[in-house]
C-alpha cells in the first residue's frame, strides 16, 4: 500500500472555470474524491451512543399529555445519533430506533409505507398491532414485524401506557427517494384468531405443506414471542461451552433468511459475569437490553446499560459485551444492517 497523493483543492481552480462548471451542474470530482473515498478507513459520522430508558421514560409519558394521537399519527421519540444530521431522523446510517407510546383506548391510524418496521415491546399489557387482518398481541419483549407496504395500525386494550421500540429502515429509503406513506381508514374489526406464530409456525422445523412450485409468503410470520426466544437462549446456554457465545438469529421460517430484507435481528444471552468480544465488521449495530444489565464497550467508550437501554456501535468498531451481574443472565437483542451490506457486496470482516 502506498500513500495517496494530495489532490487538488477546488480553490486551486480559476474562479471563472468553477463558475462555468456550476452553470452546467458539474463538479470537479477530484476535489471531493477523498470525501467519498477516504484512504484506508471510512469517514464515519455515526457515533457510539447510549440512551437510558429510565432517564427518557418521563419525557415519553409527557408526550402522552402534550400530543394527542391525531396530531402525531405515531407518538414516537426518535433516537437521533449525535454524529448524524438531525433531519435524517436516524439512529445509525441505515437504522432508526424510536420509542412509541400509546395510551389505553387509543388507536394509531391504519397506514402502510415503503420502509420496513419492527417493534420490540418494552412495557404495558394489552397493546396490539394489526398487519393486514392479522391481530398480533404485543407482550413484553416480543418482536412484531410490519413489512414494507403492509397495512398496519396499533391499538391498546390495557389500562396502563404501552411502550415499544420502533425499528425502521427509513434511513435507507429516504436517500433513495422511495419513502412514503399511505394513510387509510381503521378497520371495523380484525381476525381474532391466534397469529400464525402460535399455529402453523409454532413448531420449529414445521411449515405449512406446499406442493412443489407453490410459493410461500414473503413475510410468513410477523410475531416472535420473547418467552420462546428467551427459553431457546437459556437452553442453548446450558449446553454450550463457557467460552462459546450464545447467539441466535430471528429468521423467516420458510427460507431461513433475515426476517426483514434490510435488517438482521438476533438475540444473545450473556451468562452471569460473561464477556463476549464481537467480530470486527462493517455492520452498523444497535443493541437493546431486554433483561439484565450490560456493559457495552465500543472502541474507547464504555456504556453501563440497564434494562431497556439502547446503545449503538458504528462500522468497524471493536465491540465487547459484558454482563455486569455475577448472578443473573443478561439478554440483548441486536439489530444490524448485515443483510443490506451483504446484498450490496459491502459487508466485510476484519481480523
Ligand atoms: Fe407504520
Amino acid at each position: 500500500m502506498t500513500d495517496a497523493p494530495a489532490l487538488q483543492r477546488v480553490d486551486e481552480l480559476p474562479p471563472d472555470y468553477r463558475a462555468k462548471l456550476d452553470r452546467m451542474n458539474l463538479l470537479p470530482a477530484w476535489t471531493l474524491l477523498r470525501a467519498v473515498l477516504p484512504v484506508g478507513a471510512p469517514a464515519q459520522q455515526a457515533r457510539a451512543a447510549h440512551w437510558s430508558y429510565k432517564e427518557l421514560r418521563p419525557l415519553l409519558m409527557e408526550a402522552g399529555r402534550l400530543v394527542p394521537m391525531e396530531k402525531a399519527e405515531r407518538r414516537v421519540l426518535g433516537y437521533v445519533n449525535p454524529g448524524l444530521q438531525r433531519e435524517r431522523l436516524s439512529t445509525m446510517p441505515s437504522i432508526f430506533f424510536g420509542l412509541q407510546m400509546i395510551l389505553p383506548g387509543e388507536r394509531a391510524p391504519n397506514h402502510k409505507h415503503i420502509p420496513a418496521a419492527a417493534r420490540l415491546i418494552i412495557e404495558g399489557e394489552g397493546a396490539y398491532t394489526t398487519v393486514d387482518d392479522e391481530k398480533l398481541h404485543m407482550d413484553e419483549g416480543d418482536l412484531v414485524l410490519t413489512p414494507p407496504l403492509h397495512w398496519h395500525d396499533h391499538g391498546h386494550e390495557g389500562t396502563e401506557p404501552a411502550v415499544w421500540m420502533d425499528v425502521l429502515d427509513h434511513p435507507l429509503a429516504v436517500p433513495l427517494d422511495v419513502s412514503y406513506v399511505t394513510v387509510g381508514k381503521l378497520a371495523d374489526g380484525y381476525n381474532e384468531q391466534p397469529d400464525v406464530g402460535d399455529t402453523c409456525y409454532s413448531c420449529p422445523g414445521l411449515v405449512p405443506y406446499r406442493a412443489p412450485g407453490e410459493r410461500a409468503p414473503t413475510y410468513p410470520m410477523r410475531r416472535f414471542r420473547w418467552a420462546r426466544v428467551r427459553d431457546a437462549l437459556t437452553a442453548t446456554a446450558e449446553v454450550s461451552a463457557r467460552d462459546e457465545a450464545v447467539h441466535l438469529r430471528y429468521c423467516n421460517p420458510e427460507n431461513g433468511e433475515s426476517v426483514l430484507k434490510t435488517m438482521e435481528f438476533s438475540a444473545r444471552v450473556l451468562r452471569p459475569g460473561e464477556t463476549v468480544q464481537l467480530r470486527r465488521c462493517s455492520a452498523n449495530c444497535v443493541f437493546q437490553i431486554m433483561q439484565g444489565q450490560a456493559e457495552i464497550l465500543v472502541n474507547e467508550e464504555t456504556f453501563a446499560c440497564d434494562r431497556h437501554d439502547t446503545a449503538t456501535a458504528p462500522t468497524y468498531a471493536n465491540i465487547t459485551l459484558r454482563n455486569r451481574s455475577s448472578a443473573t443472565p443478561c439478554f440483548i437483542v441486536q439489530v444490524d444492517d448485515t443483510p443490506t451490506q451483504v446484498k450490496l457486496g459491502f459487508y466485510e470482516e476484519l481480523a
